[in-house]
Order: C-alpha cells, then sequence, then structure tokens
C-alpha cells in the first residue's frame, strides 16, 4: 500500500470529519463516514477560508512566531492555517475526544513543520486551572453552544495579550431598527458530535451586544468583519432561529485591526424596509471532486473490508427475542407467528455500521422493523390484487426488508439494487440464491428486462434521490409488468406537518437532525413545499448528498404521466408517506 493509500484509509476510519484540512498534496481529510452517532450529518467547513478572513487583513505579514489558541478547535483545521501563517506556539481544546483525534492525527500526518502544537481534551473549565497567555485567541463556533458563553469568553480573553477572534451564530437582525444588545436563549441538543455538550445555549442580538461584552473585557479597537443572515423573505417564523452568523476582531491597542472593516449592517438578507443592496450569496464550502471516479457515482466503490455479523435469527435462542417476549414486536405485525417466522430467517444480519445506521445496535428492532416494512408492503399490494412472484427493491441496502421477501414469501426472483458496493456484496455473499443483487450508479439504469417485475419497492429512497427523479420513475416504469406496481415512500406534506410539530419521537429526532445540519434546514420545515424548496443538500459532490421532500402536487402533475396513482398512504412507512403507483395496463 502506498503512503498516500494509507493516509487516506487512516483519515476514513477517523471519520466523520467537520474539517476540510489538507493532508498532502490532493489529500484531504475526508471519510465515507458522514454521520455521527446521533445520525446527524457532519459538515463539511472550510477552515483556511475564515481563518484568512480575520487573520490576513490585522497580519497582512503573518503571524510572525505570535502564540495561538484555538478553543473549540474541532479536528485543529484554524490551528494548521495559524502554522502556515507563520504562528509559534499552537494549543488547541476541545471537549470531544473525536475531534482531538483527528486533529493528532492531522498534526502526525500533515507535511510541514508541525513542532509546538498541543491539542488537547479539554473544556473551559481546564482552562481556568491554567494560567497561560497567547498572542492571539480564537473563539470561533462556540459561543453558540455555551450555556455560559460570557463566562467562558471572558476566561479566553484573559488569556488574549494582542487579538481575539470571535465566530458566532447569531439570531436576525432588522437593521432597519436599532439592535436591542442582548442574549436569546434556544435550547440545543446535545448528542451531535457538532452541539454543544449541555443543551443550554445563548444567540446573541447582534454586534452591539458582543461589543460591549468585548468591550468591558478590556478590548478597545473591536470590528464587525463578516456578517450574514438569512434572506428575510425565506423566514417564516419568529426571528430568534438561527439565522445569521457574525465574526468581530478585538484587539488590545486602538488602531491594532488596521484596514479590518467594520460592518454596521449585514451583507445579506437585510431586511425589506432597505433598499436591497446587491446581496452577495454565502459562497458555498469550496469542494473538490472525489478522488476516485466511482465516488462521484456510487459509495464504497472498492471496498473489501470483511464483515462482521450477527448470527442469522434463526439460531437465535428463544429468550433472545426480548421485545417479541415483552410484546414489543410493531403493532402491525404482532399478530404474526414472529418466532416461526424468524426460525425460517438463516442468514447473518449487517452490524449497525453496515445498515444504514437502522434501529442501533438492536438487532431483533432491526429484524422486525424489516419485517413490519414487508408485511405492509404485501397487504397494500394484495389489497391492489397485486402478486409478489418477481421483486425489485431500489435502494435495499443491506437487505433490512430484501431478506424477508427471500425468507417470508414465495417470490421466486428477488432483485436487490444499490449505489452502496458494500451492500450488495454483503447480499451477494449471505442471502439464498434467488436474491441477485446489484451495485448500480446513482443514474437510474438498471440492467434489467423491461415488463420484468411484478413489484417494485423503494424504501427511503426517493427521499434522498436529488436529481434524475422523472428518469427514475420512467425506469421503474420500464422495468414494470403492464400492470405491476411500484410501492416508494416519500417525505411529504404529511411527513413535513409531522417534523414540524414532532409528533412522534422519530420525527422529533429527524427534525432537530435536519436544523442542525442543513442551513435551510429549520425554514423548510416552515413554509410551503415548493419546487425549490423540496432539496436539503450537505454537500455537492457524489450521491446521496442530501434530504428531499415530495410535494402531493408533483405526485399528482408529474409522477401521474408515469403511473396510475393508486394510493396514497401518509405515515404508511413509519413517518414517511406510501404512493403506490401502477404501470397502466395498456
Ligand atoms: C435510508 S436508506 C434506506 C435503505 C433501505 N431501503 C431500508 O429501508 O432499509 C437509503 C438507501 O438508498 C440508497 N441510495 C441513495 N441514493 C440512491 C440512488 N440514487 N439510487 C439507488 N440507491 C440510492 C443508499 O445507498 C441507501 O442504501
Amino acid at each position: 500500500m502506498t503512503l498516500a493509500a494509507q493516509i487516506i484509509e487512516q483519515a476514513n476510519a477517523l471519520g466523520p470529519w467537520h474539517h476540510r484540512v489538507r493532508l498532502r498534496d490532493g489529500i484531504f481529510t475526508q471519510s465515507e463516514t458522514v454521520q455521527d452517532e446521533s445520525g446527524a450529518v457532519v459538515s463539511v467547513y472550510d477552515p483556511d477560508r475564515s481563518f484568512e478572513q480575520g487573520i490576513r487583513p490585522v497580519y497582512p505579514d503573518g503571524l510572525g512566531g505570535r502564540s495561538f489558541l484555538d478553543c473549540a478547535c474541532n479536528a485543529g483545521g484554524h490551528s494548521f492555517a495559524a502554522r502556515d501563517h507563520g504562528a509559534g506556539e499552537i494549543h488547541g481544546f476541545d471537549i470531544r475526544e473525536h475531534w482531538i483525534r483527528q486533529a493528532r492525527f492531522i498534526a502526525e500526518t500533515r507535511e510541514g513543520d508541525m513542532s509546538n502544537m498541543r491539542f488537547d481534551v479539554a473544556s473551559f473549565d481546564d482552562l481556568a486551572a491554567s494560567d497561560g497567555t497567547y498572542d492571539i485567541t480564537w473563539f470561533s463556533g462556540i459561543f453558540h453552544h455555551l450555556p455560559d458563553p460570557v463566562a467562558a469568553l471572558r476566561l479566553v480573553a484573559d488569556r488574549t495579550r494582542e487579538t481575539l477572534f470571535l465566530n458566532t451564530a447569531c439570531v436576525r437582525f432588522d437593521p432597519t431598527m436599532p439592535e436591542k444588545p442582548e442574549l436569546v436563549f434556544r435550547p440545543q441538543g446535545t448528542r451531535q458530535l457538532l452541539s454543544g455538550v449541555s443543551g443550554v445555549s445563548w444567540l446573541p442580538s447582534g454586534p452591539q451586544v458582543l461589543r460591549r461584552i468585548l468591550n468591558w473585557m478590556g478590548f478597545v479597537d473591536i470590528r464587525t468583519y463578516y456578517w450574514v443572515q438569512d434572506e428575510p423573505e425565506k423566514l417564516t417564523g419568529p426571528p430568534e432561529g438561527y439565522t445569521g452568523r457574525i465574526a468581530l476582531a478585538a484587539a488590545r491597542s486602538e488602531g491594532a485591526l488596521g484596514r479590518m472593516v467594520d460592518l454596521k449592517t449585514p451583507t445579506s438578507g437585510i431586511g425589506p424596509a432597505r433598499p436591497k443592496a446587491p446581496a452577495p450569496k454565502p459562497e458555498p464550502a469550496e469542494e473538490t471532486r472525489p478522488l476516485r471516479w466511482e465516488d462521484d457515482l456510487s459509495v464504497h466503490a472498492l471496498d473489501t473490508a470483511p464483515f462482521e455479523r450477527v448470527p442469522p435469527v434463526a439460531e437465535w435462542a428463544d429468550d433472545a427475542f426480548e421485545m417479541i417476549r415483552g410484546g414489543k414486536a410493531p403493532s402491525e405485525i404482532a399478530q404474526l407467528p414472529l418466532i416461526e417466522m424468524a426460525r425460517r430467517d438463516t442468514a447473518p444480519l449487517p452490524v449497525r455500521t453496515d445498515r444504514e445506521g437502522y434501529s442501533q445496535d438492536n438487532h431483533e428492532h432491526y429484524w422486525l422493523s424489516g419485517l413490519r416494512d414487508y408485511h405492509l408492503t404485501s397487504q397494500v399490494v394484495a389489497r391492489h390484487g397485486g402478486t409478489v412472484d418477481r421483486i425489485m427493491e431500489i435502494g435495499c441496502a443491506s437487505g433490512r426488508v430484501l431478506r424477508h421477501f427471500a425468507f417470508q414469501s414465495e417470490a421466486t426472483e428477488i432483485w436487490g439494487s444499490d449505489i452502496n458496493h458494500r451492500h450488495i456484496r454483503f447480499l451477494n455473499t449471505h442471502m439464498p440464491a434467488h436474491v441477485r443483487a446489484v451495485a448500480v450508479p446513482a443514474l437510474p439504469h438498471y440492467p434489467v428486462e423491461d415488463n420484468h417485475f411484478d413489484l417494485v419497492t423503494a424504501y427511503s429512497v426517493f427521499t434522498h434521490v436529488d436529481t434524475f427523479e422523472t428518469a427514475f420513475l420512467a425506469e421503474l416504469r420500464r422495468m414494470l409488468r403492464p400492470g405491476g406496481i411500484a410501492y416508494l415512500t416519500v417525505s411529504d406534506e404529511s411527513h413535513r406537518d409531522m417534523l414540524q410539530q414532532g409528533t412522534t419521537e422519530t420525527s422529533r429526532r429527524l427534525a432537530e437532525r435536519i436544523a442542525g445540519t442543513f442551513p435551510d434546514g429549520a425554514e423548510l420545515l416552515k413554509g410551503p413545499l415548493t419546487e425549490e424548496k423540496r432539496y436539503l443538500r450537505h454537500r455537492q459532490t457524489g450521491p446521496y448528498r442530501g434530504i428531499v421532500f415530495t410535494p402531493q402536487e408533483q405526485i399528482t402533475t408529474v409522477w401521474s404521466r408515469f403511473f396510475q396513482i393508486e394510493e396514497i398512504i401518509p405515515s404508511g412507512h413509519s413517518d414517511q408517506t406510501v404512493v403506490v403507483a401502477r404501470k397502466p395496463r395498456s
């Protein structure tokens, strides 16, 4: 294995990554895992860009050996940028070990002088117990995650000899009105890798409140050098959401900030009462193409890692079925002879990391959830007079539902397809011979006969298809036999309403994830689902890069051109809606 391949593999194992840091020419920190343990997608951020924006105007000739403290440093991206700009001693700390492991890996791996750099798993309380001082302190992306941000900022200010850089989320501000300086309470989750750890946090109202605080801490030259907020017309709710971002530099001596700008209004989303300034859209984070062409079109293309396996349910002792024995099986299947059905299923189960996070580590829950979806599908198809002899599942992953068609039904030909090669390898290794699993590129082309299948299913897949939707519909139609049925799940208005209202535990969790992951997420959940507000993307490259909503209107005006829409079942697939569609008979 080449050194480059080794580095890529090690970086991959340390994912998910938030900071995109250059390790060597052409090699950046990234991994195939993009979600954290809570299921939240970890957004990708370019630390070099925001570092330069703050540092360059104040230190145009570089940092000249100045010391640098990086608070809540994540993978240390700003610290490495500081070293590239000539910083001397560098100290970064973060409360989460995951990030510090990444920072230490970069320090060991990156080309260049990484000496005199230290990364610690530590909190602001630990900082309070130390007495070191630094020329420059960096307080970025942490103010809005702290239960007592002023106290933490004070600690850091007291250790700042020259300049403090503060970058935080803030509330939306109407620049036609004077700022009412305040900190606005905002609850937040604690389980996401990018969240705080206390659940309590505060958003500043704008620059005034931060200036007053920084001034009180002894800074005399304070400038707002970055300030953006959402466009007002996109906002429907109260302004205390997470809708703006602001960065200030604060110096100990007058004039020390040189030619740095001092913004008086946000540079985007400035409010209807003002003449509309040419609002530069916040630039999307710079992204490069995947290193391997296959990664443009699929996932885990070259993966050959062995599988960890959970023993087949057929081999479990009776008392291992805790949910079934405790009467906790999903109500839709509680009446079925579940233990008997389990005895038929002789294939190993995939472990959590090989099953799209379904059911966390609860293997019985995973098996039952697939069985429920299989059972509901069979019932609905029967209700519509359908048969299931030949079936194709699109986006089948490692067979959560498909395995039940294989072990519980009379179907003779069961095809599964997915863009994730590893899932397909799992199926072709472990499923019975009448299962045929195909790794497909994200483009909707399926290498199968025309007019072949009685049933085509896609569970939670159209919720991720953000391009070529119509080609998917046409391709499903091509492979279905006349009169055959498509059973497709979508997030429509009814699912959106559940997310909005937090009707179920899963909708509450997903809504939190959406709001925390996608800049437009909270807003999308509030307004009507329109064509331009259907997509939430967390990256621009590769497939499977976000969440897609399908408004009812899209089904009635577009999907209906390809299929007869037989039935729409809100909450037919947990919180998602099921669309039952038929290929016309003639
Ligand atoms: C949320 S998972 C659902 C997995 C499975 N259908 C289930 O219900 O257990 C979404 C699946 O869709 C697959 N996928 C995403 N985009 C796809 C595309 N464009 N074509 C085919 N599969 C896709 C993913 O690899 C993943 O396995």
